[in-house]
């Protein structure tokens, strides 16, 4: 106000141009009114500014309020005091998708979109407490990725779980909604981390990830290469992710190579995706296509490997490259000769009836989609550690240029865990064959 003041009682102006001075005058004076209220007060910003000013904070810093997108636009206008907040709506992906269409198709179209319904498709989810599942403090905590349908909305509301409606904050967190937050690779970490998929601990020690802290440390050049997983995993801004492999580590059509063909069909069967007296596929496999779990034909899982590879060759030769990501196709290989043993050894003590099919169980069969709750016995647990936490880090290592998860965490294990179960299995026949 004071600024248009002062310009006025400069005087001497022709008519025009003080007309024009006064008509600006005018505008300043009479305020927002007559442009838009500034954030402050707009009645839901001036009221959280006292109830949540923490996220208020996180929204004016945002360019959401640089653009008024406000409150109600993704809240509604429905509840409008202390008293009615249950009024809000929580919003779901399509709210963004009103105005982020892009992001939402690629997303649609992405691995990430599976996340809740490849959860739910396992037996174990089934078993275990709600609160871990749709209350997202466990499995679903981190599955919460992937647009419901109105059935599993629906469900999860019955359960008495009203959040976690919505995946576009998993990695631009409400309510700064932020592209830099997404660009940083710790955006990712907490969930690519831990038991079975370390992703975070593999890249941020391998010289990939040492390169990006040094350089951020600003001990390395702005330009200076250090590729983070969104380069790799997301590039040029797509939201819509796939690997090859995937986390299986199984596709078809099966290998060439008639060893590791076998392998991965004991695998397959261990899984329960293949019945394993007749070797025909389950029910299991149609999760498996319609979830996207695993490569179906050989363009598939090609189509990945290439684009991969272009990435790659940014930095490095292709040669160079392709030799990496081949040797990595061979640490799967000799990794699932390790484990189809391992599955051979327990599967004996079930055929032979020194460990009985529990009642949950398809098959007298090592079932490793049980995790945890197999019902067998010890034997099937160490196998199971061998599969999900061992054979994963094997060549999950390699993929992302780490060698001790690689050895020590991974291959190393292994080997020791396979040792474990002939052991054991000695000693169950030997116990089974006194009684
Ligand atoms: C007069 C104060 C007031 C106004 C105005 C107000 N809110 Fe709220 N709002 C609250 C309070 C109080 C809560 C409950 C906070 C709590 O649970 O601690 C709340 C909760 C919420 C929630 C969370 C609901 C939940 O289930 O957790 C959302 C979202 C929300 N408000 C959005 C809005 C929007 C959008 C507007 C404007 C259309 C608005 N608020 C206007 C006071 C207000
Ligand atoms: C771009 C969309 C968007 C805008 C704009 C937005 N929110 Fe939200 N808000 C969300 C999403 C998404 C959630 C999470 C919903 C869920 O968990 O189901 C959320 C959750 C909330 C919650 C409950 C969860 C929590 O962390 O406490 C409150 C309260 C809330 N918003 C208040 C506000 C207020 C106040 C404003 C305006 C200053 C605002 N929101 C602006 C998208 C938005
Ligand atoms: C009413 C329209 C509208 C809705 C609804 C909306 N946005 Fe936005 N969003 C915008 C506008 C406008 C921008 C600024 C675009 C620009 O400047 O390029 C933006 C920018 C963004 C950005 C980029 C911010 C940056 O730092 O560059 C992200 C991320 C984003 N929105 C996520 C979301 C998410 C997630 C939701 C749903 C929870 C959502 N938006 C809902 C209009 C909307
Ligand atoms: C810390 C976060 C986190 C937790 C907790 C978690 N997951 Fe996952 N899950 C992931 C990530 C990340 C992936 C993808 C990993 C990869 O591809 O290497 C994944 C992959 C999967 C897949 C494979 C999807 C596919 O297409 O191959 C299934 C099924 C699955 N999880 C089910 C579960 C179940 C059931 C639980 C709980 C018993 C669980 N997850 C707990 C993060 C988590
Ligand atoms: C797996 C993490 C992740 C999820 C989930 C995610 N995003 Fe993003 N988003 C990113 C990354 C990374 C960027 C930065 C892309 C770039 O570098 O241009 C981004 C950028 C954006 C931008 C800014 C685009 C631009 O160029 O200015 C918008 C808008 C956006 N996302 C919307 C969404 C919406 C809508 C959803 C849900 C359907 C979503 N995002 C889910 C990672 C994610
Ligand atoms: C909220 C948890 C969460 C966050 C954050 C997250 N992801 Fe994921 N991601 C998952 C889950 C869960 C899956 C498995 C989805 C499924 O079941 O199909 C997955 C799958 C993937 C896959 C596909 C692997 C395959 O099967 O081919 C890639 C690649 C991936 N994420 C990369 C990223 C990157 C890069 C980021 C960070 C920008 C990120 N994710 C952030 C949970 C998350
Ligand atoms: C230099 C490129 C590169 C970087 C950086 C990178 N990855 Fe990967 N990632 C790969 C390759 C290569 C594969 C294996 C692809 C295939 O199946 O052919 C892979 C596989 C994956 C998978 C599928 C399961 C697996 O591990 O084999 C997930 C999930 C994943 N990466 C997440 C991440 C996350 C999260 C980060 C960052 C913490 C990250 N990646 C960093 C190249 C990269
Ligand atoms: C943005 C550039 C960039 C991209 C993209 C990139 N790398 Fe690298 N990579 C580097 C740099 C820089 C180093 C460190 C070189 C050194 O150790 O001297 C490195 C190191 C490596 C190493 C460890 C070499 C060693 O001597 O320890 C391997 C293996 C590797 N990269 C493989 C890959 C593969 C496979 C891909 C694609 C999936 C890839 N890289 C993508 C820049 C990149």
């Amino acid at each position: 106000m004071k600024k248009g003041r002062s310009f006025v009682l400069k005087g001497k102006l022709p008519l025009l141009t003080a007309i024009v001075m006064l008509t600006a005058v005018i505008m300043l004076m009479a305020g927002p009114a007559l442009g838009a209220p500034p954030a402050t007060e707009n009645p839901c910003v001036a009221c959280h500014l006292k109830t949540t000013p923490g996220l208020v904070a996180d929204w004016q810093a945002s360019l959401h309020s640089k653009n008024e997108v406000f409150c109600s636009n993704c809240h509604g206008e429905k509840h409008r005091n202390n008293k009615d907040s249950d009024l809000a709506r929580l919003p779901d992906e399509h709210v963004c998708a009103e105005c982020h269409e892009e992001q939402f198709d690629q997303f649609s179209r992405g691995k990430h979109n599976f996340g809740w319904s490849s959860m739910n498709a396992l037996p174990i989810t089934h078993m275990e407490p709600d609160l871990l599942m749709e209350g997202g403090k466990g499995c679903g905590g981190c599955h919460n990725m992937g647009i419901k349908s109105d059935a599993q909305k629906k469900d999860q509301l019955s359960k008495g779980y009203l959040y976690q409606n919505n995946s576009c904050d998993e990695c631009h967190t409400r309510h700064a909604f932020s592209k830099k937050e997404a660009q940083d690779p710790r955006a990712c970490q907490s969930c690519h981390m831990g038991y079975d998929h370390p992703q975070w601990e593999m890249w941020s020690s391998s010289k990939h990830g040492t390169r990006f802290f040094v350089k951020q440390a600003g001990k390395l050049p702005k330009k200076a290469a250090a590729p983070t997983c969104q380069l790799c995993h997301l590039p040029n801004g797509t939201h819509e992710n796939r690997t090859a492999w995937g986390f299986l580590g199984v596709r078809l059509p099966l290998p060439d190579d008639k060893q590791w063909a076998s392998d991965q069909v004991t695998i397959l069967k261990a899984l329960g995706v293949l019945n394993p007296e007749t070797g025909k596929p389950t029910k299991r496999l149609e999760a498996v296509k319609a979830f996207d779990m695993a490569r179906l034909t050989r363009e598939a899982w090609k189509t990945e490997r290439e684009r991969m590879l272009k990435t790659c060759a940014a930095c490095h030769s292709s040669r160079y490259a392709r030799l990496q990501l081949d040797m990595a196709d061979q640490m799967i290989e000799t990794a699932d000769r390790l484990m189809a043993q391992g599955i051979d050894i327990v599967a004996g003590l079930y055929k032979d009836g020194i460990i009985k099919k529990p009642d949950h169980y398809p098959f007298a069969y090592p079932d490793l989609l049980y995790f945890k709750q197999t019902g067998g016995s010890y034997i099937d647990q160490v196998l199971f550690r061998m599969y999900m936490k061992y054979r994963m880090r094997t060549y999950q290592g390699v993929f992302h240029a780490n060698p001790d998860y690689a050895y020590w965490y991974g291959w190393a294990a292994m080997t020791k865990s396979l040792g474990e179960i002939k052991e054991l299995a000695r000693t169950m026949r030997a116990v089974h064959k006194i009684e």
